[in-house]
């Protein structure tokens, strides 16, 4: 069975990006399995650092389960009008062991925030420069004002639709 990987661009424990996967993970169809990058920690990118110790552990466990993935789905926290730095951080890192380290698999990018833009920047900033990081995006969404529209794990039915529509494309996409 293809399987899907997933996880937030954030390590908070009360990730509302990682609690909208776990929401989402009752709708594949497929094999799904969300990680949380706090099982991935890494040290701050620095290329001293790199030189010196190389690339941490966490950061090849990582690229071994995204190699192993049909698919990706990231949904990114917003810090500050991008991504939330410890996702630019895994990124970094992951570049130092594949330069397209999204690996041309199909992905689905989404965020969310409690604000009512949903995170759109964090998000636009990933859908702009992930193509070029190897990301075969085949769709994105933002989710706004999170704790309105996810309420005991169930979503808005409008917002609901439309992400069920974007993981039916994820999966077509790799099931092909
Ligand atoms: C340092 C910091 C900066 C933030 N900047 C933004 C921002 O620019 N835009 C936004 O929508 N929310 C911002 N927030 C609020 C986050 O959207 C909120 O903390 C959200 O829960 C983060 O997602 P997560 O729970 O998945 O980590 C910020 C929060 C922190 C702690």
């Amino acid at each position: 069975m293809k399987k899907i990987l997933a996880f937030a661009g954030s390590n908070s424990s009360t990730s509302i990006n990682h609690q909208l996967l776990e929401v989402l993970a009752k709708e594949v169809t497929v094999e799904f399995e969300l990680i949380s990058l706090r099982d991935y920690e890494a040290p701050l990118f620095g290329v001293d650092l790199k030189n010196e110790q190389g690339v941490p552990e966490s950061m090849s466990l990582l690229m071994e389960k995204m190699k192993s993935a049909d698919g990706l789905i990231v949904s990114a926290a917003e810090h500050n009008g991008s991504m939330a730095a410890v996702l630019k951080n895994t990124f970094d890192w992951l570049s130092m062991l594949e330069q397209k380290f999204l690996l041309n698999k199909p992905t689905v990018f989404l965020s969310t925030s409690p604000g009512p833009r949903g995170a759109a920047s964090s998000l636009g900033h990933l859908v702009e420069i992930m193509p070029f990081r190897g990301a075969d995006i085949v769709g994105h969404m933002s989710v706004p004002s999170f704790y309105d529209n996810v309420k005991e794990g169930e979503i808005e039915p409008e917002l609901k639709e439309q992400l069920i529509c974007l993981i039916r494309t994820l999966e077509s996409t790799i099931n092909q």
